[in-house]
This record gives structure tokens, sequence and C-alpha cells, in this order.
């Protein structure tokens, strides 16, 4: 039996950040000092993460995103994937990871059936990367991408899109989906950047970057987009993979969302723009049985705000918006 939300929208999928910690500093996402990492106590335990997703997986839950911080930068995450990648009934797991320490992994990954890996890289160009993300780690990023790629891992590419940053990046990145069958989709920017921070004056929405695209290739058509997507999907004759923009920003999807995360510390959250609904964690350390969890997950089901904009004018806590992506796993 699938779990359906108050606005009849199947929720079958489920986001978890597995740590809050990350090696990069991406401007976008977190300051580069004075970040207070959440204690390692305060994390949902691998055991908890594996009862939780058996009982996501009960409730007819198929599809599981590891994310973070980044999520290879915890301690024993391939033995958790790997008894994640057995549980019966999880259709597929997907990665989210910044590609800094992924290469040595991808023969396990792929061998362990992971479905795709979407790889946050916002520049082709190395003084840019460090400019970005204030670490100088790109070789080995690309190189991730490339055993990604010689594996046949389906890959997706992140790249934030600002001014003053990487505009000069777009084309570059489009380039990199001529000769790869790889997903490259650039990303509205969010204000999760630690600070609240977001010049929006400056703002590249999702139909400015696709303007931009096309002005260089007049010949970019729209392809149809999976169900539940988060992109707009276009193609370029000729070329091996695709592009998409997504408008995290715009918020133009929320009538197909069919996602619930969890934080590092086990919060539930059942839009990105929401400010935690309960804490799953303490209920579980409290001594909550299978079916209290469910409970109280249904219940927050329906009470769930029907877009991105109610849930954000909805948050209890702190607005403007200023937590790290980081804490939320994107
Ligand atoms: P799949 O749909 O599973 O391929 O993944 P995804 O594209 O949603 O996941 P990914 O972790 O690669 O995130 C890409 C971008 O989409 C990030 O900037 C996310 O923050 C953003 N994003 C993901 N889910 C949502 C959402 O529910 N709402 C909004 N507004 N943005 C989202
Ligand atoms: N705005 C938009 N996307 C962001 N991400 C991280 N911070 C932001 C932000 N402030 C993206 C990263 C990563 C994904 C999980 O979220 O590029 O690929
Ligand atoms: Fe790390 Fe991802 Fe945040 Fe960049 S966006 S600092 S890679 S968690």
């Amino acid at each position: 039996m699938p779990l359906f939300d108050n606005h009849g929208r199947v929720i079958n999928y489920v986001r978890i950040a597995v740590t809050d910690r990350c090696n990069l500093r991406c401007f976008y996402c977190m300051p580069e000092k004075g970040i207070q990492y959440v204690p390692k106590d305060d994390l949902l335990t691998y055991e908890e993460l594996i009862r939780l997703s058996r009982l996501f997986v009960s409730l007819g839950v198929e599809k599981i995103r590891i994310t973070g911080g980044e999520p290879f930068v915890r301690r024993d995450m391939m033995e958790f994937l790997r008894s994640l990648s057995q549980m019966e009934g999880l259709k597929q797991i997907h990665i989210t990871t910044n590609g800094t320490t992924t290469e040595p992994l991808v023969p396990e990954l792929k061998a362990l059936g992971i479905h795709s890996v979407n790889l946050s890289l916002d520049t082709l160009d190395p003084a840019r990367f460090f400019q970005i993300t204030r670490r100088d780690v790109f070789p080995e990023v690309m190189n991730t991408f490339h055993a990604l790629i010689r594996h046949g891992i389906p890959t997706k590419i992140n790249a934030v899109v600002m001014e003053g940053k990487n505009i000069e990046d777009i084309l570059p990145l489009v380039e990199l989906a001529r000769e790869h069958p790889v997903s490259v989709r650039f990303i509205e920017e969010m204000p999760f950047n630690g600070e609240g921070r977001l010049t929006l004056d400056q703002f590249w929405n999702h139909r400015r970057i696709l303007d931009h695209i096309r002005a260089r290739f007049p010949e970019i058509e729209k392809v149809p987009d999976p169900p539940h997507s988060t992109s707009y999907n276009y193609r370029i004759p000729g070329f091996q993979g695709n592009i998409g923009l997504i408008a995290a920003y715009s918020r133009t999807f929320c009538g197909t969302c069919n996602r619930i995360r969890l934080t590092p510390q086990g919060t539930l959250k059942t839009c990105l723009y929401d400010d935690g609904v309960f804490n799953i964690k303490n209920l579980m350390r409290a001594g909550a049985t299978d079916e209290q969890l469910t409970e109280s997950l249904v219940q927050a089901l329906n009470h769930r705000a029907k877009d991105g904009w109610e849930a954000e004018k909805n948050r209890n806590f702190g607005l403007p918006i200023s937590e790290s992506m980081s804490t939320i796993g994107g």
C-alpha cells in the first residue's frame, strides 16, 4: 500500500542525509568558518537508518537517495550501502556526492547496483572550482566523473548557477554532454547557505539559464520529463547526454513531489523548505514501536504543505531561511 499525502501525492522516495560534514566549503552551501557540526551521538546510527529504511520500504518507498554533507566522509559508508543494497523491496538506491573521494569506490558502487550518482560540479575550470568550493581538488572530482562513465553508472552533474561565479562555465558544462552520456543539470541557487544571503537581483532563474544556452545552441529541444522529475529536460541534436534545468528556487515541480527527507539528526522534513516536522530519532530512542513510528509519519503526511512556498511561510523558527544545505541534503 503506497503512502499518500493530504494533497493526493504519492510518497515513495526518501532522501537520507547521512552526515552534515563535508570536506568542501561551497560558498552557496556553507560559510568558510564557524560551522557547528552535529555531535556524533546526535546522528542517526546506521542501525537506526536501516530500521527506518526497512519501515519506509514496508510503507511503499521504492527509492532512497543518500546525501549529506558529503556522504563518503562518514565512516563505514560502504558497509551501510552494502546492507541497504540487500534490503528486500527497495528498488533503487541513488547517491548525491561531491566526488572528491569517490573514484576508488566506483567499482564497488557498480557491483552493489547503485542506480545512479549525482555529482556536484559547478565549473570545469580548476581556479574557479577553488573559488567556489574553497578547496583545490578539481582533478579528483573529474576522475570520479570519468570512472562513473567508464563503469556505466548513470550520472547527472549538478551545477548551481551563480552570477559573478560560474556564468562562463554554463556553455563548457553543456559541452560535457556532447561527448558523454551524462545529464548536465543547472540549478537555481537557493538561500540554504548557512548565512541567509542571496542576491536575488542577480538571480539566474531556469528561463534565463535556458535563454543563455539557447543563444549558443538554438537547436536545443525539449524532451519528456520522467515522472516526479525535478528538472526540465532538453536535448541538443548530436549530443550523447542531455541538459536539465532545476527550478529549485522557483519551485515549479511541487505538484508532483513524491519525496520526504531525513536530516542527519533524524528530523523528518516533508518539504525542503520546511524547518522540520518532528524528530524520528528521539521517538525511536524513547522506545517507539514500528506502529508508533508509522502513525507519526502518517500524521505528518496528512499535514503536508501544498508546495515549497507554503512550507516556507509555515516555518516555525527561522525566516529568512539560513540553514546550510549540508544539514538537509538538498
Ligand atoms: P532525482 O530526482 O532523484 O534524480 O534527484 P534530484 O535531482 O532531486 O536530487 P539531487 O540531490 O541531485 O538535487 C539536485 C538539486 O535539486 C539540488 O539543488 C536539490 O536541492 C534540488 N532539489 C531536490 N529535491 C528538491 C525539492 O523537493 N524541492 C526543491 N525546491 N529542490 C529540490
Ligand atoms: N542552492 C541550490 N542548490 C544547492 N546545492 C547545495 N546548496 C545549494 C543551494 N544553496 C546542491 C548541490 C548538490 C545538491 C544536493 O544540492 O549542488 O549537488
Ligand atoms: Fe559540501 Fe555539498 Fe555543501 Fe558543497 S554543496 S559544501 S559539496 S555539502
